[in-house]
């Protein structure tokens, strides 16, 4: 830089003038900037899980152009690689790995070892230990090797507790006793040593017992030496019931010294949705958005199918729908925007001038004050908001409630909890702070995202 730089000085002037220019219409369409921009830029993954057959026209402009990773929703089960004994189908797995290549992106496997999606010839089977065991340990080197150094990470094993943090009956645990778990990840590891690999759950993303016999699970197998990653969160949430834990529960993992990723999410809401419902969905995305950003070892948050027209849900749980970004038609909804205002975006609702914030000391003593913030608007509405402000005398936040509140140096950020991200139109929100001052405690300017 320096270098090519210094034969330009006496032009720095005019050049200055252009760059800003150059730089100013870019800036102006932030508000548009792709969901994988914006999360490239805070080195955290934006992902979808994908059908392979459809990743053309729209589906896969927008799988390609909004998502840095992508996971097949099915292609890589069992069932799915080799129906019939020694019979392999990677036809759609494929197709997903090189649309995922084409278009810069990376891949996590889903998934190796599970209870479900696996092919009647084994279920159906009668095996002996070292049968199943042999067994296990081909596929898992089979499909490993043949995406060898193309899977990022893999979900090697998928749902191994039951709701109670007990260990799940299945071919596996049945059959070789729950230390199938170290083995299958030992034997993947060995199989592609580049690739990391996960342990993944669901009803694990707040503090339960079942994820705290995943993190005692987790800590056991660091203790042991067993090759083990991360772990993964999948989120299946229902509307409003985001769990006021999960980023606690995502930071005691990270404490383990394992990745955290939110790999399945979908927040799903009784239909017919609603604009009210559409704009608390909105919230909730924002709020695990927001957890997982704060804990730096939260790989980033993939979505289980984009659009509600490929997502799972209207087809397992009767009656629900709705859970995805984008709706059945392509267009996104509040929950898109909420993703991207979590990633720094803008949106392309923006608060307007109709939404304002007021700051006001409650009560100051020395050392010390109470501070508020309400915010109001009229002729607009907020589904999520982030207020900022510049605390340039020193003075500190110590505590704060109704928001969470972050300050690096002088810039205080502080954004709606779950419960609150929506101001509607005629509405207000209030949240308030404790902080410490000395020398003056000026009001400051407040604004608004
Ligand atoms: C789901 C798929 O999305 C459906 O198409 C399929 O019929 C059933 O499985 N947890 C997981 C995913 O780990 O593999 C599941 O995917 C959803 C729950």
């Amino acid at each position: 830089m320096r270098l090519l730089r210094s034969g330009f000085a006496p032009l720095a002037t005019g050049l200055t003038a252009l760059a800003a220019l150059l730089v100013a219409a870019p800036a102006a369409q932030a508000a548009d900037a792709p969901l994988r921009d914006l999360a490239h830029a805070k080195g955290r993954a934006i992902g979808t899980a994908v059908t392979g057959s459809k990743l053309t026209g729209t589906y896969g402009e927008i799988a390609g152009r909004e998502f840095n990773w992508l996971t097949p929703g099915n292609a890589m089960k069992w069932e799915s690689v080799e129906p019939s004994r020694g019979t392999f189908n990677w036809a759609e797995a494929d197709r997903i790995v090189e649309f995922a290549e084409a278009n810069g992106q990376q891949v996590r496997g889903h998934t190796l070892v599970w209870h479900s999606q696996n092919p009647g010839w084994l279920t159906n089977g009668t095996w002996t230990p070292a049968q199943l065991s042999t067994l296990l340990k081909d596929h898992i080197d089979t499909e490993m090797t043949r995406y060898k150094g193309r899977v990022d990470a893999w979900d090697v094993v998928n749902e191994p507790f039951n709701e109670d943090g007990t260990y799940r009956s299945t071919i596996w645990s049945n059959g070789l006793g729950t230390d199938y778990i170290a083995q299958a990840l030992t034997w993947a590891r060995a199989a592609d040593p580049s690739a990391e690999l996960y342990i993944n759950d669901y009803n694990v993303e707040g503090v339960n017992a079942k994820s705290t016999a995943l993190y005692n699970l987790v800590r056991s197998l660091k203790q042991r030496g067993v090759p083990i990653d991360g772990v993964g969160l999948q989120a299946h949430l229902i509307l409003g019931q985001v769990p006021s834990t999960l980023q606690q529960n995502i930071q005691r993992f990270a404490d383990l010294g394992v990745d955290v990723h939110i790999t399945e999410l979908d927040i799903r809401m009784q239909l017919p949705a609603t604009e009210a419902k559409l704009t608390q969905q909105a919230g909730d995305y924002r709020a695990v958005m927001d957890a997982c950003l704060a804990v730096s070892r939260c790989t980033g948050v993939t979505v289980w199918g984009f659009t509600d027209s490929d997502s799972w849900i209207p087809d397992w749980f009767e009656g629900y729908g709705a859970a995805t970004p984008y709706d059945e038609n392509f267009a996104p909804k509040p929950a898109y925007h909420a993703i991207a205002a979590s990633l720094g975006g803008g949106t392309t609702e923006p608060p307007g001038d109709g939404c304002k914030a007021t700051y006001r000391v409650v009560n100051q003593w020395g050392g010390g004050f109470t501070g508020e913030v309400r915010i109001d608007c009229t002729g607009a509405a907020l589904r999520a908001w982030t207020a900022k402000w510049d605390f340039g005398a020193g003075q500190r936040i110590t505590q704060a409630w109704n928001a969470s509140c972050t300050q690096s140096g002088t810039s205080v950020t502080c954004s709606n909890a779950s419960y609150n991200g929506t101001v509607p139109d005629g509405g207000s929100v209030t949240f308030g702070f404790n902080a410490s001052w000395s020398g003056s405690n000026p009001v400051p300017v407040v604004t608004l995202s």
